[in-house]
Order: C-alpha cells, then sequence, then structure tokens
C-alpha cells in the first residue's frame, strides 16, 4: 500500500490527500483546484506553473521554466511528483481569475476503481475446484494375468484412486495415439489432464512422469476493440501475469455491426477468426514468455466475449444477430480444441467458452455478474457496462432482467470529430475555469494531446454544462466573450487546446454535433434502465449497488456522469467499480467448474428485453434528450448546484 500525502493549495487553502507518486496536476484535478493546463500534461504549454512553499517533492523536468523562476522556487504541476506533504502556491498567471471561484465541489470525485471483490483471494468468490486437473499416476506395469488395454489400464487407476468413473470419462485418438509411447518410456509413470465438461470428463493429455507442480490456464476477454488475457496457476489460482492488445480484427471495422458484415464477404469469416485467432496466440506467447514458462504448458483457456466476438472465434456465421428478430446461432458452446479454431498454443488445450444470454447480451456481461458474486446477492443491484453497446442487468439472486441499448461509438471516443480511444495523449480529464473558460486538461499518459477519450468528454460536456458555456439541450452560449468558444467549419465549437499545445498541429475542439452526439449516448443508456425499473416496478431507490464494469466505467468521473444524466442521481457510495468484470468473471470460472456452471444457468435464467423497436424505450430515450434529463426533478441536486455555480462564475 503506498504512502499517502497531503497537498495543500495555496492561496485557496484546499488541502487533498493522495497517493506517493501522484502528479501534483492530478492531485488539482482531484481536488478541483483549477491550474491552467494546455498541453495535458505534458510539460511544454508551460502554463502550470506552481511555487512550492514546502515539503519534498521529485522534479524531473525545468523546461519552460526561466532561471529566475527557477531560482524563486518555481515548477511545472504536471511535472511535480508528490513524495512528501506539500504546500504549494498557484500564481495568478496559472489563475487567470478570481481566486475564490477557482474550487468548485469536489465530492464525489471516483476514478479509482474499487473492487467489490478481492481479485487476489479466489476463495472470496467460490470455493476452488478448477475446470481441469493434471494427476499423477504409478500404473502396475501389464502381465499376462493383468493384460488389459492401457486406457482401461489409465481409467482403473483414476477410478481406485481418485474416484474417478470409467463412463464419465472421453478420450480423443489423438491422446490414444500416444498412449503406449508414453506409458512404456515413463514405465508407467504418467500425468493426465482432466478437464470437466457438465458430467464428462476429457483426458486431453498425457505426460512422462509427475508434471503436476505446472498446471495453467489463460483467462481472455475478447472485446471488439481489445483483447484482455490472464495467466493463472491453476494450482492456487493465482496471477502470475497479464497483457492486452487491440484486438487484429480492427482492421476490418471498428464495431460488430462493421465485423458482421465484413463477415458475409467471401472469406471474411475466415480472415476474422484467423485475426482473433493470431491475437489471442500473440497475447499467450507474451504470458508465457513473462513467466519463463512454454505455451504447452497451458491446460486450457476460458474465454469471455460479446456474442458477435464469440461467432467470429469459433467461426460461426454471425449476419442473423444483426437481423431482425435478432437471433445468434447458440448461445452456448460446447469445449473445443484450440488448434481447431487456429490458435497457435499447442496442440492439446481446450477453450472454454463463457455462455451468451442472446445476441445483445453476451458471455462478457455473464462473466462479469459471476465477477461480482451477482447471483448470491441478496439485494437488489443493478450491474452496467458500457461501450458502444450498453448492456445493464438488473436484479439479485433471485431473478434478473437485463436489456442492451446501442449507445453508439460517441462514449468510446468514435463519431466524434477529435474522438480517440483511451490511449496515450487522450484527454480524459477536464476542469474549464469559470471565469475566463480556460480548460485545465490531462492526458493519458501526460503526453501532448491528440484527441479526447471517452472520460474527457463527459468532463467537458458536463463542465461546459456547469460553466454555462452550453444550455440544456448542448447548444452553445454564443454572447460568451472568449477565444475558446468560436464558430468552426460545422458551427459553434469550444477549444480544448490550441495547436501550439497539441501534437497533432491542429485545434483540437469539442463541436456542438459531439455533444448532440453524447447526449443520445447517454440517453439510450440511462433509457435502458428506467425500462428495466419500470418493467419490475422498483425505482433508483431500490437499488443496493451500482456495479460499473468495463474499461469505460473505470475511468469515468461519477458526479460528471450523473450531471450529463448517463447515471442516476443517487448517492455516491451506491456506485461500484469492478474493473474489467468479464475478465475477472473468466479466472473464477477457470477456477471452479461449479462457477461455469453457474454462468450457464444464469444466462439461461435471465429475461432479457429486446429495446429495439419498444416504444417505452423511445419516449424514456427522448426525454433524456437534455442536459441532465427533460424532467429537472430527477437531478434536483444537478441542477441546484449547477444554478450556483453559474451565479457564482459569472
Ligand atoms: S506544462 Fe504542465 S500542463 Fe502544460
Amino acid at each position: 500500500m503506498k504512502n499517502k500525502y497531503k497537498v495543500t493549495f495555496k492561496p485557496m487553502n484546499v488541502s487533498i490527500h493522495v497517493p506517493e507518486g501522484e502528479s501534483l496536476l492530478r492531485a488539482a484535478i482531484l481536488a478541483n483546484v483549477h491550474i491552467n493546463a494546455s498541453c495535458g500534461g505534458n510539460g511544454t504549454c508551460g502554463k502550470c506553473k506552481v511555487i512550492l512553499e514546502s515539503g519534498k517533492i521529485n522534479n524531473i523536468t525545468v523546461m519552460n521554466l526561466s532561471q529566475e523562476e527557477i531560482k524563486d522556487g518555481y515548477y511545472l504541476a504536471c511535472k511535480v511528483i508528490v513524495k512528501d506533504d506539500i504546500i504549494v502556491n498557484i500564481p495568478i498567471e496559472s489563475q487567470l481569475g478570481d481566486k475564490k471561484v477557482l474550487i468548485k465541489d469536489s465530492k464525489g470525485i471516483h476514478r479509482q476503481p474499487t473492487q467489490i471483490l478481492s481479485p487476489e483471494i479466489i476463495e472470496d468468490i467460490c470455493k476452488p475446484d478448477p475446470i481441469g486437473k493434471k494427476y499423477f499416476l504409478e500404473l502396475a506395469e501389464p502381465t499376462l494375468e493383468d493384460n488389459i488395454s492401457d486406457i482401461q489400464r489409465i481409467i482403473r487407476e483414476l477410478k481406485n484412486r481418485y474416484d474417478i468413473q470409467e463412463k464419465d470419462i472421453l478420450v480423443n485418438n489423438k491422446v490414444l495415439r500416444q498412449i503406449p509411447y508414453v506409458l512404456r518410456e515413463a514405465r508407467f509413470k504418467i500425468t493426465v489432464t482432466l478437464l470437466n465438461y457438465k458430467d464428462k470428463v476429457i483426458l486431453s493429455r498425457i505426460e512422462p512422469g509427475d508434471t503436476t507442480h505446472m498446471q495453467y490456464a489463460l483467462c481472455i476477454d475478447v472485446g471488439t476493440t481489445s483483447v484482455y488475457a490472464l495467466l493463472i496457476d491453476v494450482t492456487n489460482g493465482k496471477i502470475l501475469t497479464e497483457a492486452s492488445d487491440y484486438n487484429a480484427q480492427l482492421t476490418c471495422g471498428e464495431d460488430v455491426i462493421t465485423r458482421i458484415v465484413f463477415a458475409q464477404r467471401k472469406d471474411g469469416l475466415s480472415k476474422l477468426q484467423g485475426l482473433i485467432g493470431e491475437t489471442i496466440s500473440n497475447l499467450a506467447n507474451v504470458v508465457v514468455d513473462k513467466c519463463g514458462i512454454t505455451l504447452e504448458d497451458i491446460s486450457y483457456l476460458v474465454v469471455a466475449g460479446n456474442t458477435t466476438m464469440i461467432h467470429l472465434l469459433l467461426g460461426i456465421p454471425p449476419q442473423y444477430i444483426r437481423e431482425t428478430p435478432y437471433v445468434p446461432v447458440s448461445n452456448t458452446f460446447p469445449p473445443t480444441m484450440v488448434e481447431e479454431l487456429g490458435i497457435n498454443i499447442n496442440s492439446h488445450a481446450y477453450i472454454y467458452i463463457i455462455p451468451s444470454v442472446a445476441s445483445y447480451l453476451g458471455g462478457d456481461i455473464i462473466s462479469g455478474l459471476i465477477a461480482c458474486s451477482f447471483t448470491t446477492r441478496k439485494e437488489v443491484c443493478l450491474y452496467i457496462d458500457i461501450g458502444t453497446n450498453g448492456e445493464m442487468v438488473l436484479g439479485c439472486g433471485d431473478w434478473m432482467v437485463a436489456c442492451s441499448c446501442s449507445a453508439g461509438p460517441a462514449l468510446e471516443g468514435g463519431t466524434i470529430k477529435f474522438g480517440i480511444r483511451a490511449t496515450e495523449g487522450a484527454i480524459e480529464e477536464v476542469r474549464i475555469n469559470p471565469l475566463t473558460y480556460e480548460p485545465m486538461i490531462l492526458t493519458i499518459g501526460q503526453k501532448k494531446p491528440i484527441g479526447i477519450c471517452g472520460s474527457g468528454l463527459i468532463d467537458t460536456v458536463a463542465e461546459l454544462f456547469e460553466c454555462g458555456i452550453i444550455d440544456q439541450q448542448g447548444k452553445f452560449y454564443t454572447h460568451l466573450n472568449t477565444e475558446y468558444i468560436r464558430r468552426g467549419e460545422s458551427g459553434f465549437e469550444y477549444v480544448l487546446a490550441f495547436a501550439e499545445n497539441t501534437d497533432i498541429g491542429k485545434d483540437i475542439v469539442l463541436t456542438e454535433t459531439d455533444i448532440e452526439d453524447l447526449i443520445r449516448a447517454k440517453s439510450a443508456a440511462y433509457a435502458g434502465i428506467k425500462i428495466l425499473l419500470q418493467n419490475v416496478g422498483l425505482t433508483f431507490d431500490d437499488i443496493k449497488y451500482i456495479i460499473i464494469s468495463g474499461n469505460f466505467g473505470t475511468y469515468v468521473d461519477i458526479q460528471k456522469s450523473i450531471t450529463i444524466g448517463l447515471f442516476p442521481e443517487v448517492p455516491k457510495d451506491k456506485f461500484v467499480f469492478i474493473g474489467n468484470g468479464s475478465l475477472l468473471g473468466t479466472r473464477v470460472c477457470a477456477m471452479s467448474k461449479d462457477m461455469m456452471e453457474t454462468a450457464e444457468r444464469i444466462a439461461n435464467s435471465i429475461t432479457n428485453f429486446e429495446l429495439s423497436e419498444n416504444k417505452d424505450f423511445m419516449d424514456e430515450f427522448i426525454k433524456g434528450l437534455f442536459l441532465p434529463y427533460t424532467d429537472a426533478n430527477e437531478f434536483k441536486g444537478v441542477m441546484d448546484r449547477i444554478a450556483i455555480s453559474q451565479r457564482f462564475g459569472r
């Protein structure tokens, strides 16, 4: 656990505790203290100057400071690393405004993922009993009196020693061909790998000697954009390492619909299957290299993904997922040998797929529900995973209803003029000075900005609304006298960074059309939640926890999300973040055959509402096309705060 240090900003005398190693600029953002910052924390705009009054810091640059400023104790806040209790003074040129108004409501800031479970302790979720296990056998050598077949000899020992019954064991021809040689070369001391599937056991591998200390599983979350991998030690459930990469299918289309269209081309499906096989194979190589084992050591894979991604991985035609009435070929899939799918790991591992519910409610959601123990919860919870699609599940251990709505790609940066994925240089946090309208931006990796990602987009629109720069319909107040608001090629726009401070050689702006796209996306997600509640006769007050999964949810600011009407106005302590729930769930299933069966039970028991032609959904969607919502009573706190903030700021 990192030490926490107190950072005090003067002259406003606002303090915040941040973990050791945090940058001073991020501390200012967390404390809602405005410091001008135009290059995203890259150290090149020179605007975020502060004067150190006391305490020790790590300072990694003196760029953009004069000799005199250095002598006077000036630093760039974005390049100061906190390692002590410190007091800094923000000079007037870094504030550009009346200091009293630079502090805004700091309640509810939440960007750090908070686990509802400890990913390190698998026992918190389930009793470990992995899908696959190795068994060491010392067999009696055949004699004339005991000349049963080799496989019967193995099965007899499994039965005698481990109580595994013959009728349950399936052996494929490949293993049968190896058995006579391995048995005799190893003098009948062997290790077999058994993989469970329902009431059957697959004998997937035979090895000479005792290799039971080497048991590994690869857990994979196949996303439309990114693929994540965890290597786990099956003997204790521990995560050994992890890796991620973009889904190589991105070259064939950014979203599931374009991938489905691509799959319908000649050889399109096999190309897409090959590309995801390649991504998984590459990730497998990365994780085994990191751990000093070999691909041969992986016994099985557990994979979760949306329904389209799983169809493509398995080479199953996905086109009817896209056409009304939106039917997948299957929601459940038996284990398959990886080599049959073009995944170059080894010739014995099997791949297990977490089952889906419907075309737009995939195994990634089921996996996330497993990860947060949704099925054992007594209280009503809401599980949300927002990306291009917003998927949500409402319920508890006794019942679950779900829906999925197309939020569009805006929240992931798509369709936004300068929208990009959450990658280095993406503007992820934004604050706006309510007097001067100057932005304070922070980028991922503190690189010069190259665009804006989903969390930065939400921040910007919420700040524009709070500072009275846009109205409830997302339209700019055009009379405001500032260089940051101007008429662009396609209407009014807000300048987040001027060209000299960006890495793309042009101004990064947010247009009115971008704001419209975001409003449509947040409205679809909010409407989906309301439809679920209406269908079961509950209200937001009945929800104990709102569990947010996915990368988008990990870094989004809850208060800003409420301000724009993406999330309901409920107490902040109801929000729980689990990070990549889908990946966590694959690990739980890999370590528990019961949980793998539970996944199938959940997938079969969820009531899924199809929203694409639902009139109530459309009505709710239209009500949401305002900031934060048509009925201001539903966001009373936001409206009160904005009224105060706008009075204060002007
Ligand atoms: S120099 Fe610090 S934000 Fe630009």
